[in-house]
C-alpha cells in the first residue's frame, strides 16, 4: 500500500481544537500517524511549509445528484477543499424519479438524463464512473411525491403515504442518510403533519437525519421551523433546518429570534442547521418573490436565456412593464434574490449550531456564487478578514460537525485511523473569487486535496482521478 509523509503542517483536526504542528502518515485510504518528526520513510514525501492541513470539507448541502455524474470532476466544490458533497436536498432527489417530464422544482437536477428507482441503481451509477469527490445522498420528500401521486396538490391518502414510506425504507436499507423536505415548494407543501411524520417515523427506524427546506423563510418563519421540528420529534430523528435565512426587509433581523427557538428546541431534541455566506438566495424565478423592493438577479431564463446576468428591474424598464410581469415573462428560470441582511448572515454564521453547506446550483447559466466560493469566502472573508470565527472553528463548521450530523464515519476529523480526505490549505491566501458578474472562478488558496488517500487536486487542476466513493450511511 502506498504511504505519504506530509511534514510540518499545521494540523487543524475538525473537532474545533486548535491548531498543532504536526507530521502526518498516510497509507492506502487512511490517515496511518500523527505526530512529531516522523521518520522520512514513505512513498512520497510532501513538504507542508507551514501550511494548515484540515479535513476535506464536507459540503451538506448540495444539488449535486445529476453533477457528480454530468462532470465527475466537480471542480467548482474540489477547487474549494471540498471533498464530500451531499445531495438530494430541499426534496429534491434522482432516487426514485424514473417520470420523463419532471415538475418544477424537479427540473433544478436536471433529471430528465437519468432514471434511478433505487438507490443501489444511483450508487452502481456512481461507482462505474467515479466523480473526484465522495457522495452522500438524500432522498427527497418531493421525488417521493411525484413517482407516487398523481396530484400533488393535495396531502398524500393513507396508501400513498404507505407506499412513500416503502420506497424510502428501502432507500434507507441501501444506505440514504436521511430525507429532505421542501414544504416552501409548490409540489409539497399540500403536505401535512399526518404525511410527514408517517415519514420520519420509517427514517426512525434506521437513524436516518430529516433535512428542512422549511415551509417559509418569511414572516412565519417561527410556526414553520416549529412544524418541522415537531415533525422530526415522531422518529425521533436529528433535524436539520436547511440554508438557515430570514428573508424579505419584514424579517430582517429576527435571526435573533429563530436562533433562540434554534437553542431552545436543541434542549429538546438534537437539531443543527446549514448556511452560505452570502445575502442572496438563489433558486427558481417566482412571481411570489418579487416584491419590487428586494434587487433580483437573473440566473437563467428558458424563454430569455440572453437575460442571464442581468437585474430584473433593469429588464422590467426595458420591456415597459413591472417586475412581476418580467418576472412571469422569463420563467421558467432561476434567480437571486437579495432576501437577507448582513447581520442575520453574520448570526447564523456564528451560531455553534450552523454548518456551511453551498446550496450552489450546478446547472445555473449564471449560478450564484456560492457554487464556486461559498467555503472559501467564509475562510477568507468571515474567518480571516472579519474574524468572526477562528479558523479552528470555521473549519469544524465544514467538517467534524457535518460528519457527526450526517452519520458519515471516519470522516471530517483528521485521526489515526481515519479516511484520508485531506485539504492543504494557506489561510492568509485563501479567497473566493466568484462574484455575482463572474461565478464560475475559482478560487485560490487551497493547494491539494486529498480523496481517499488520492490526489484529487494539485496545482489548481482536478487531477482527474475519481477517488470518490458512494458513502452509505
Ligand atoms: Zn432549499
Ligand atoms: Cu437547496
Amino acid at each position: 500500500m502506498k504511504t505519504t509523509l506530509l511534514r510540518q503542517v499545521e494540523l487543524i483536526d475538525g473537532t474545533g481544537a486548535p491548531a498543532r504542528s504536526a507530521d502526518v502518515l498516510l497509507r492506502g485510504d487512511r490517515i496511518a500517524r500523527i505526530g512529531q518528526n516522523l521518520p522520512a520513510e514513505a512513498d512520497e514525501l510532501v513538504d507542508g511549509q507551514g501550511l494548515t492541513l484540515a479535513p476535506g470539507f464536507i459540503d451538506v448541502h448540495t444539488h449535486d445528484d445529476a453533477q457528480v455524474l454530468r462532470d465527475p470532476s466537480m471542480l467548482a466544490k474540489l477547487s474549494q477543499g471540498v471533498s464530500t458533497v451531499i445531495t438530494g436536498n430541499c426534496g429534491l432527489s434522482l432516487v426514485p424519479l424514473v417520470t420523463t417530464a419532471p415538475v418544477s422544482p424537479l427540473d433544478l437536477l436536471h433529471t430528465t438524463e437519468f432514471r434511478f428507482p433505487q438507490l443501489d441503481d444511483y450508487a452502481r451509477a456512481i461507482a462505474q464512473n467515479p466523480p473526484s469527490v465522495n457522495v452522500g445522498a438524500l432522498i427527497g420528500h418531493t421525488s417521493l411525491r411525484a413517482t407516487v401521486m398523481p396530484d400533488l396538490s393535495r396531502a398524500a391518502s393513507a396508501s400513498e403515504t404507505e407506499a412513500m414510506g416503502q420506497l424510502l425504507e428501502q432507500a434507507l436499507a441501501q444506505g440514504a442518510l436521511g430525507l429532505s423536505s421542501g414544504l416552501f415548494y409548490q409540489p409539497a407543501f399540500a403536505a401535512d403533519m399526518t404525511e410527514m411524520q408517517a415519514l420520519v417515523r420509517v427514517l426512525g427506524r434506521h437513524r436516518g437525519v430529516y433535512v428542512t427546506h422549511i415551509r417559509t423563510e418569511m414572516d412565519g418563519i417561527l410556526d414553520a421551523m416549529q412544524e418541522a421540528a415537531d415533525t422530526a420529534q415522531a422518529g425521533p430523528v436529528s433535524w436539520i433546518m436547511s440554508h438557515h435565512k430570514c428573508a424579505g426587509p419584514r424579517n430582517w433581523g429576527r435571526s435573533i429570534e429563530t436562533l433562540a427557538l434554534l437553542e431552545r428546541l436543541s434542549k429538546r431534541q438534537d437539531v443543527g442547521t446549514d448556511v452560505y455566506p452570502y445575502g442572496a438566495g438563489s433558486t427558481l424565478l417566482r412571481e411570489d418573490l418579487v416584491d419590487g423592493v428586494i434587487d433580483i438577479l437573473i440566473t437563467r431564463s428558458d424563454p430569455h436565456p440572453e437575460m442571464a446576468g442581468r437585474h430584473l428591474t433593469d429588464i422590467a424598464a426595458e420591456w415597459g412593464c413591472d417586475q412581476v410581469q418580467a418576472c412571469r415573462r422569463l420563467m421558467p428560470g432561476g434567480a437571486c434574490y437579495f432576501q437577507m441582511r448582513e447581520d442575520d448572515v453574520r448570526r447564523v454564521l456564528a451560531h455553534p449550531l450552523s454548518m456551511i453547506g453551498s446550496d450552489g446550483l450546478p446547472h445555473d447559466e449564471r449560478p450564484h456564487p456560492r457554487l464556486w466560493g461559498a467555503f472559501a469566502r467564509v475562510l477568507a472573508h468571515y474567518c480571516r478578514d472579519e474574524q468572526l470565527l477562528t479558523l479552528p472553528q470555521a473549519i469544524h463548521k465544514m467538517t467534524g460537525l457535518s460528519a457527526a450530523r450526517f452519520g458519515l464515519k471516519d470522516r471530517g476529523v483528521l485521526r489515526e485511523g481515519a479516511f484520508a480526505d485531506l485539504v492543504l490549505l494557506d489561510p492568509q491566501r485563501v479567497q473566493d473569487k466568484a462574484t455575482y458578474d463572474k461565478p464560475h472562478q475559482m478560487c485560490e488558496g487551497i493547494e491539494r486535496v486529498m480523496v481517499n488517500g488520492q490526489w484529487a487536486f494539485a496545482k489548481g487542476q482536478a487531477t482527474g482521478t475519481g477517488a470518490g466513493r458512494f458513502l452509505r450511511r
